[in-house]
C-alpha cells in the first residue's frame, strides 16, 4: 500500500499494559493498528483512565519503542474536564500501589501535550484524521476548548464508549470511558464531529482468554514475557463476569477494527446525549432512535452511528492475523 492511501489515525488511550493490575487491553488495539497497513497512525495521546496518566504515558512509550516504532506519543494532563467532577474521579489518578513494569516516563518530558497535539495535527491534516478513542474523552475535550473549530478539521471520531441497549459495566447505567470523564464525552457529542459509537452491545461479543495468552506465553522473546505478565493479573482479576472462565473483552480492539473495516458491523444512526447530572446514572449513553414517543414527535438530528451487531467471526480473523500472529512470530 503507497503513503498516500494510508488512512491518517490518532490513537486516544489509556493503556495499562505494564502496569500490574490494569486493565491491558488497549494495547492489544494499538498492536492491532501498528500491524495494518491501511493506517498511518500520526501519534498516540494518552488519558486519565484505567490507569493514572504518568503511567499510561510510560506504557505507550514502552510499546511504541519495544516494538520499534516511530510514532509520537504525547500526554494529557491528570484529572477531568471538570473540576467539580474531578473530586469525585480523584482516585483514578492515584493508585500508586500498582505495580510498574515499564519505566515511569515523567509528564514533564512532554512539553506540548495531547490536547495540543491534537488539535495541530488535525488542522495540518484539516479532514483527513480519524481520532480513534479507547479511553476516557478528556483530551478530546480540551482539544476542542483550545480551539471550537476543531470540528471542522477533524474527519470522524471512532469511539470506544457507551452502552446502546444493554447496562453498563462500571455502573448498571454507564460504561468506563463515559463514565470516567461524563463532561468531556458529553462535550463530544455535542461537538458536530461525526462519531462511530462502538458500545458495550458490541464488545460483549468479543473475548481474549487464557488460552490465547498461554499461546503468547510459549514464545520466549522478551516482549512476549512482558505481555504474559501484564495481562495474566488481570486475567485473574477478572472483572467480566459475563464471560465463562478467565477472560477480558477486546472493546478497543474491536473499536480499531471498526475504524479498519466498518463493514464488519451493523449500524443505527442516534442522537447521543451523555447524563451528567444523575444521582445514579452518571455517565449514562442516553440514546435515542427517534422511536421513543419524544423522539418521534421532536426527531432530533442523529450525532452518532452507532455498532449493534457484529460480524464476530470476521473481527477474530483479523485479532488473530495482525494481533496474535504477530506475537507469536516475534
Ligand atoms: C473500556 O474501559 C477500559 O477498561 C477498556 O480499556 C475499555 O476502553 C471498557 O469499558
Ligand atoms: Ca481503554
Amino acid at each position: 500500500m503507497n503513503e498516500e492511501s494510508r488512512r491518517k489515525i490518532i490513537i486516544d488511550t489509556d493503556p495499562a499494559m505494564g502496569t500490574k493490575g490494569g486493565d491491558p487491553e488497549d494495547c492489544f488495539a494499538i498492536m492491532l493498528a501498528m500491524n495494518s497497513p491501511e493506517l498511518e497512525i500520526l501519534g498516540i495521546t494518552t488519558v486519565q483512565g484505567n490507569v493514572p496518566v504518568e503511567r499510561g504515558f510510560s506504557n505507550a512509550s514502552y510499546l511504541v519503542k519495544e516494538l520499534n516504532q516511530s510514532i509520537p506519543v504525547h500526554t494529557g494532563r491528570p484529572g477531568t474536564f471538570d473540576k467539580e467532577r474531578n473530586k469525585k474521579r480523584e482516585w483514578l489518578g492515584q493508585r500508586e500501589q500498582m505495580e510498574q513494569l515499564t519505566p515511569i516516563r515523567p509528564l514533564e518530558d512532554d512539553d506540548k501535550g495531547a490536547p495540543l497535539f491534537i488539535v495541530e495535527t488535525c488542522k495540518e491534516n484539516s479532514k483527513e484524521i480519524e481520532l480513534v478513542t479507547i479511553g476516557p474523552l478528556t483530551n478530546i475535550a480540551q482539544a476542542l476548548e483550545i480551539d471550537p473549530e476543531l470540528s471542522k478539521h477533524v474527519n470522524k471520531i471512532t469511539m470506544m464508549g457507551g452502552a446502546a441497549t444493554v447496562q453498563g459495566n462500571v455502573t448498571p447505567a454507564a460504561e468506563f470511558n463515559i463514565w470516567a470523564d461524563p463532561e468531556s464525552a458529553a462535550n463530544v457529542f455535542k461537538s458536530g464531529i461525526p462519531i462511530r459509537m462502538v458500545p458495550l452491545d458490541v464488545c460483549h461479543k468479543t473475548r481474549f482468554g487464557r488460552e490465547q495468552l498461554n499461546t503468547i506465553k510459549e514464545n520466549e522473546h522478551p516482549f512476549c514475557q512482558f505481555v504474559q505478565e501484564s495481562v495474566d493479573p488481570w486475567l485473574k482479576i477478572n472483572p467480566n463476569k459475563n464471560i465463562e472462565d478467565q477472560g477480558l473483552h477486546l472493546y478497543d480492539s474491536l473499536a480499531m477494527a471498526l475504524s479498519l473495516f466498518p463493514d464488519l458491523a451493523e449500524y443505527k444512526d442516534a442522537y447521543v446525549t451523555v447524563e451528567t447530572k444523575g444521582e445514579f446514572t452518571d455517565g449514562e449513553t442516553v440514546c435515542e432512535f427517534n422511536e421513543s414517543i419524544m423522539g418521534q414527535i421532536f426527531k432530533p438530528q442523529p450525532n452518532a452511528e452507532i455498532a449493534l451487531d457484529i460480524d464476530v467471526n470476521g473481527f477474530n480473523k483479523i485479532f488473530e492475523e495482525r494481533v496474535l500472529n504477530f506475537l507469536l512470530n516475534l
